[in-house]
Parts: C-alpha cells; structure tokens; sequence
C-alpha cells in the first residue's frame, strides 16, 4: 500500500513514474470535456473520501473531478461536520473510514493529524496540504515546469516571499527532482532548517538570500505564494505584510531573472500583494496551467496509491 504523504517520503522512481503517467493521462483527454470519462476506468468500483478541515477551491475540485473522469466515486466530508471535528479521535477515524472507502485524501492543520490517519488508516492516504507542506501541488509545478522546458533537473528555482508549507514542498521537490533553490525572504520566515539540509544534503544548491534583486539573477523559475496562510493568525497579518512586501514579484524583479524565467503561484493569489497582475497574467505566468495540472497529476497519484 503507497501512501502519498510528502515528496521526501516518496521514493524518486516513483515520483518520475507519476509525472509520466501525468502527461500521458493529459495527452489522452486533449480536447475532451471535463465531465467525459477517461477511456481507462482504473478506479471503477472504488471510492475515495475527501476530507476537508480547511476550505479549498483547485484541491476539492480537482480531486472530486478526477477520479470521476477514472471512473470512481468520492464522498466529500469537512472535518467540522464529522465527529473527527468533536472529539472523535483521528485513530479511530482512519480505521472506520478504512472499512467504507477505498483511499483517503485529507486537507488539515497539524501534520501530525495526516501522519495519525496513515499510521491507522488500511486504504492509502494522500497529504491535501497541511501546515507544513503540500505535496500535490509541486507534482504538478514540476509537470508544469517540464511542459513549458523541459527536465527540472540542474535548473535554478527561487522561491520569493515566505518560507511556508509550499515553499516546503520545493524543498523536497529539489532534493528528489535534482534542481537548486534560492529562498529570498525575511530572516523571520525563513523555510524550515531541517527542510533546508535534507535538499543540501541531497546535493542541491540551496541559498539564502535577502535581497531579491539579487536572488532571482540566473533564475529559470519564480515562485510566489500568499503573505498569510490559512494556518496563520489573522493578528500576524500587518506585521507579515511589512516584513514581506520588498518581496513581492514585479515586472521590475522578473527583469532581474533568465528572459525566458517561468512565474509560478499555486493560487488563490492576492493580487498587487505578493504578486502583481501584471506578472499573473503577463507572459512568463504559467498559474492556470499549474492549476489544471493538479487534475492530471493527482489522477496519477492516486492510481500510484492504490496501485491501478
Ligand atoms: N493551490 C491550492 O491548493 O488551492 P486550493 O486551496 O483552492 O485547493
Ligand atoms: N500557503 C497557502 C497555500 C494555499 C494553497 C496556505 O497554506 O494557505
């Protein structure tokens, strides 16, 4: 059983078989419908529960469509609305939504609630964000990537704004994926230590750099997200946004980077904040491809869990 829970814990071949699979399953549906079905059904006969302990548009809809387009069925549930949210234990949880459905996918708070459903769960359980990463999106960022250049592999990354839960999963991503990363924020949010060695210690380039204009030179690939994450307090706000604003990515900072530099935000974006809309929707952005890969990605994920 392949539990898909973070990059790192993902062994590499397995991770080059899921962005394969990805673009094949992509180029199978090229001018279909959404609500057309794939001509494989590798998941008929099986259902797949999404839970929800935080909101989400492309994770929800994108999850629920593709297993749909494999012919599979799925059963949406928000963490407060279960007894998951009123004190059932996770443990329990795991085990009796392990006898209903054949694979879980979770959004939550604390990664220690996806690791408690995996460790009890006995259908695989596929990571949908937590405080601390979020795996799904950079398969498809790398997918993206690769459409647009060609491999990942050597290329320069940087990483614009805080160091938070997607940030994290670049991290991962470059220790697995081969490429090199540069993290350009304030000293406050920087990305976690341990996140920062593990890709080092897997032979990656990774800087620290303060000063953006500086980062982004040689750059193949600028990445923004969100100021204020969902997991962070409302109160943290004004402060994050001061620290955070001389990081916002500009077309005065993409002129800093390689002219052919791709811009990356895996979205909800607040526009004029981290990012203008000059760069969103200029001709270095790729958002919405990213956004639609998340279909074609996750599909690949999930028949990678349960082996289909
Ligand atoms: N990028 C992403 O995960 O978006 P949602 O929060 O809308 O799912
Ligand atoms: N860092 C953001 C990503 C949203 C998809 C958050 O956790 O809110």
């Amino acid at each position: 059983m392949n539990h898909f829970l973070d990059i790192h814990k993902t062994d590499p071949d397995a991770l080059r078989g899921i962005i394969d699979q990805s673009r094949t399953m992509k180029d199978a549906r090229q001018g279909r419908p959404a609500a057309a079905p794939d001509d494989e059904q590798p998941l008929a006969g099986h259902m797949v529960a999404l839970i929800f302990e935080k909101p989400s548009t492309r994770t929800r809809v994108s999850f629920d469509v593709g297993v749909r387009q494999m012919g599979g069925q799925t059963m949406l549930l928000s963490g407060s609305d279960m007894q998951l949210g009123h004190g059932e234990t996770i443990a329990d949880t795991a085990r009796v939504l392990s006898r209903y459905v054949d694979l879980i996918m979770i959004r939550t708070f604390d990664e220690s609630v996806l690791e408690e459903m995996a460790d009890y769960a006995t259908v695989p359980v596929i990571n949908g964000l937590t405080d601390r990463s979020h795996p799904c999106q950079i398969m498809a960022d790398v997918m993206t990537y690769e459409e647009h250049r060609g491999a990942i592999a050597g290329k320069k990354v940087v990483w614009c704004g805080d160091g938070n839960n997607v940030c994290a999963s670049f991290l991962h991503a470059a220790a697995q994926f081969g490429f090199d990363l540069t993290f350009t924020g304030p000293m406050q949010l920087d990305p976690e230590p341990e996140f920062v060695g593990l890709a080092r210690k897997a032979g990656r380039t990774i800087n620290i750099e303060r000063d953006p204009v500086k980062a982004v030179q040689g750059a193949d690939l600028i990445v923004a997200d969100t100021w204020v994450s969902m997991h962070d307090s409302q109160s943290s706000k004004e402060r994050r946004h001061n620290m955070l604003r001389p990081y916002q990515v500009n077309a005065e900072l993409m002129a800093h980077a390689k002219p052919d530099a791709l811009f990356m935000h895996c979205l909800p974006a607040h526009r004029e904040e981290e990012v203008t809309s000059e760069v969103m929707d200029g001709p270095q952005s790729v958002i919405f491809d990213e956004a639609e890969n998340r279909l074609h990605a996750q599909k690949a994920i999930m028949r990678y869990c349960l082996d289909v």
